[in-house]
């Protein structure tokens, strides 16, 4: 069940997503800017962010997954590939969470593997303390405990993504 109050708000998500925004069109101004979102918890954060940048940009996705319910299990499933030639793209990897890292780590290689012209990583949340793999992390929205979290497209069993904030879940209290 949900508990508590809203970790953030819209407001306060909506407000932190044009400073990621802000930031990511200054950085990539005269660039070839390619937004690939994370497939499915990203498409919230994918859509806000990208509506707010001011330069020019495509977008692409990738569906991965390395999560049974609330636990990782360690081995990710890539559905959906990025369908773009990367060699002339400067690639924005765009993901709701990073929890263990293994998930963006193995979709990180998998992009490099093809030769982008640059790499950078932007995550909405960051669960600094639960890192098992390191990963370089370019724009973070906010570093937050290690608690399971739903809302603004992350789900528990595929469930909350429509929450327009973000709040903590627990299976029972
Ligand atoms: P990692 O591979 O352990 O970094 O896990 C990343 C993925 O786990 C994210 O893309 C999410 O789908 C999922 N995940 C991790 N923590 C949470 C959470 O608190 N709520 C919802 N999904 C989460
Ligand atoms: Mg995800």
């Amino acid at each position: 069940m949900v508990v508590g109050k809203p970790l953030f708000v819209a407001e306060q998500i909506q407000q932190r997503v044009k400073e990621l925004a802000g930031r990511i069109s200054k950085d990539y101004e005269g660039k070839n800017l390619l937004v690939v979102g994370l497939l499915r918890g990203a498409f919230m954060f994918h859509a806000d962010l990208v509506r707010s940048i001011r330069v020019p940009l495509s977008v692409d996705f990738i569906i991965a997954a390395s999560y049974l319910k609330a636990e990782s299990c360690g081995e990710v499933r890539v559905y959906y590939d990025i369908r773009e030639d990367l060699t002339d793209k400067d690639v924005l990897l765009v993901e709701d969470i990073i929890d263990t890292g293994i998930t963006l780590n193995h979709v990180r290689e998998r992009i490099l593997s093809r030769r982008p012209k640059s790499l950078k990583i932007c995550v909405f949340l960051d669960k600094k303390e639960r890192r098992e793999v390191d990963i370089p992390l370019d724009y973070v929205g906010f570093e937050i405990s290690k608690d399971f979290v739903v809302g603004y497209g992350l789900d528990y069993d595929d469930k909350f993504r429509n929450l327009p904030y973000i709040v903590v879940f627990k299976k029972s209290v």
